[in-house]
């Protein structure tokens, strides 16, 4: 049945035509037998098998059209791979080489993908530009997901190690086929079990169903363990007794997991505990788990999402705060990893001050693949372009062009140790991801990690070519919607700027007029500071001064309302109800009419994907129209909700053309 769960590895027979170009291309398959090779020669072989309704021996000698994996080529950076045609022992062959067997494995998909895309028959070489490409599975020991919308999680602590779910090596195939070489298995909202002997057991198992498809697992930690597992009375890093704790820690690990990545750790945000507890900084926490584990080769992924109560001024500021006084006291092993933005994964957030003002610090780029704020398991949002404009952003750190991509990628500063990570939307839904056009999300992330130079277009014209169809007629249109998704995703939930709208707790619909919650910083009313003047939040000079810890040619940009980008106009300006927009409407004409415009485009993409019946088989095409038709109804929804709050502060009329709220 066509339920979504091949993904982008569909391998159903391309056309005639072109499979007549590539079957003597194409007739055997020649590798060696490491477990990585085994894992490539079996992916080649399922896919030609199918793409080319042929039957691919696996041979050992070579013989003519044959795809050859070969390793060993010290002249390809690592992990690359080259494919070009060449004559072996007088036979013409196609060969894939690389210097590693992950390289290898990495080829074998990219040839697989030339197929499915049905690409001409070239010479390509390619190599990740980002060492560490990373899943955050938010998922809980009891199988429950945080923030998951695609069922419960596809880890089943309970039955492993004994039970181990075929799926999982379907999942591991996944993220190969993207280039993803680390998973993190638990919760950044961590509990101390994972790290006790039977949930290692039981990550071993796991590791073990990774290891031949080149994925490393992680653990979240939790800071207390030492006390909760251990019996210790603290958790202070530089206590020696805890030091002793998380090194015999590591110790265990490794003796059962050789290949084990490291810890991903969330400390001192949201109640989690952490160094801060003892007095001690982020440095000096992250420093003590990171000696633990480099005698054994690990990372700490140390994250810079903090947040708390103390700076509820402006929420935005308090990681910077608190992590550039610390710059150039990590040790090499741990890398910051810092979300796109500096609130929480919004619609559209300016990139994280934090992106360029460490320099000496390894510094990766957390991103939500799973769509908290985006409309969840049901609205049609493809996440691409907004990756694209993290990645693209310029910070000026080290002026112009010092590019989130370039930081993140190493370049800039010369790190080695560089990394991505995207929090997973997988779940235990037949189609892994609930939507089925999530899965490009979750593709998009692994082909930008590889590549954050990569265009989010491409990436979802590949997609859209191996998941439904290679059809120009469908492949254009689809395309087109996915690309200006998100664009109708801002305009409906947070148009000019605008953040954190959603209802709280679940952060799902719209619920711009709740503002009596304990915490300032809770209420969506605090992020758009709406009265009967005007709206939005000042974070120039006169405000909270957020914008001082961007780079000043960064800050510039912003710091005019009249010279800047809107779409971030009242993430830092608060501005008057008349206030005149370049489009020479009123800032509240301006607002009422992006809210409209995203309806009208939510429920428009209902039309698009109608006349794509012909294209797609019974079953997608009814799971997506049902849910287009919730997210154009749900659209409708924040829109009216949206205008009718904040039309009960400014008190103003609608622009002319607009229908008043339902
Ligand atoms: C968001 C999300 C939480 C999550 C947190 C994090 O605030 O709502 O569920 O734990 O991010 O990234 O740690």
């Amino acid at each position: 049945a066509e339920d979504g769960y091949d993904l982008w590895l569909r391998y159903h027979p391309v056309e005639a035509a072109y499979a007549a170009q590539y079957k003597p291309h194409a007739t055997a398959i020649i590798g060696g037998d490491t477990p990585i090779l085994a894992s490539a020669k079996s992916e080649l072989k399922r896919g030609l098998d199918g793409l080319l309704a042929q039957d691919t021996p696996i041979v050992s000698q070579p013989v003519d059209g044959a795809i050859v994996l070969q390793t060993g080529d010290t002249n390809l950076p690592e992990d690359g791979f080259r494919i070009g045609a060449k004559t072996l022992d007088g036979h013409p062959v196609t060969v894939i080489s690389a210097r590693t067997d992950q390289g290898a494995l990495y080829g074998a998909f990219r040839l697989l993908r030339e197929i499915q895309t049905r690409a001409a028959l070239t010479d390509i070489s390619d190599a990740p530009k980002i060492k560490l490409r990373v899943i955050d599975h938010w998922d809980n020991l009891n199988g429950s997901v945080e923030r998951g919308y695609a069922g419960t999680s596809i880890f089943d602590w309970w039955r492993l190690p004994d039970l181990v779910d075929p799926r999982l090596t379907d999942y591991a195939r996944a993220e190969a086929s993207i280039g993803v070489n680390g998973v993190v298995l638990n919760n950044v909202n961590a509990k101390a079990d994972s790290l006790t002997a039977p949930y290692l057991q039981k990550t071993e198992a796991i590791a073990k169903v990774f290891r031949p498809w080149g994925i490393k697992v992680y653990l979240s930690a939790r800071w207390t363990a030492p006390i909760e597992l251990g019996g210790l009375k603290t958790a202070d890093p530089l206590d020696p007794a805890v030091q002793a704790w998380w090194n015999a820690k590591a110790d265990e690990i490794y003796a059962l997991i050789p290949d084990f990545g490291g810890f991903l750790v969330k400390a001192n945000s949201e109640g989690e505990p952490g160094p801060g507890d003892y007095g001690r900084n982020h440095a000096q926490g992250a420093n003590m788990l990171a000696a633990a584990l480099k005698p054994h080769g690990g990372i700490v992924m140390w994250r810079a999402f903090v947040y708390s109560e103390h700076d509820a001024n402006d929420r935005a500021k308090q990681a910077y705060n608190e992590f550039k006084p610390v710059e150039g006291q990590f040790a090499d092993n741990v890398l910051l990893q810092i979300k796109n933005g500096a609130i929480d994964f919004q619609p559209r957030e300016p990139f994280h001050p934090l992106f360029g003002a460490m320099p000496k610090t390894n510094e990766m780029l957390e991103v939500q693949i799973t769509k908290e704020y985006l409309g969840q398991g049901t609205h049609l949002v493809y996440q691409g372009p907004l990756y694209e404009e993290t990645l693209k952003a310029d910070t000026y750190a080290e002026g112009k062009g010092s590019t989130v991509a370039k930081i993140i990628d190493g370049a800039l500063d010369h790190h080695a140790l560089t990394g991505m990570a995207g929090v997973s939307n997988v779940g235990d839904d037949r189609n892994w991801t609930g939507h089925d056009f999530s899965q490009a999300d979750w593709y998009a992330f692994g082909r930008l990690a590889w590549d954050p130079d990569a265009s989010s277009r491409d990436i979802a014209t590949d997609w859209v070519k191996m998941t439904f169809s290679d059809d120009p007629a469908f492949v254009k249109p689809v395309v087109d919607m996915m690309m200006a998704s998100r664009e109708t995703a801002a305009n409906y939930m947070t148009p000019l700027g605008l953040a954190h709208q959603m209802a709280t707790g679940h952060h799902y619909g719209p619920g711009p007029w709740v503002c009596d919650l304990a915490r300032p910083e809770w209420n969506p009313c605090y992020y758009a500071k709406a009265d009967a003047k005007g709206i939005g939040f000042d974070r120039t000079k006169t405000g909270s001064d957020a914008l001082a810890q961007y780079a000043p040619a960064a800050a510039k940009q912003w710091a005019d309302p009249k010279r800047m980008d809107e779409r971030y106009l009242l993430w830092f300006h608060h501005l008057p109800w008349d206030y005149k927009v370049k489009s020479g409407r009123t800032l509240w004409n301006e607002l009422v009419t992006d809210y409209d415009i995203g309806a009208k485009q939510a429920a428009q993409m209902q039309q698009t994907w109608a006349a794509m019946k012909p294209y797609v088989d019974p079953e997608r095409f009814a799971a997506v129209s049902a849910n287009l038709s919730i997210q154009a109804r749900e659209a409708k929804w924040w829109r009216d909700a949206s205008i009718a709050y904040f039309q009960s502060k400014s008190g103003l009329p609608l622009p002319t053309g607009i229908a008043p709220p339902e």
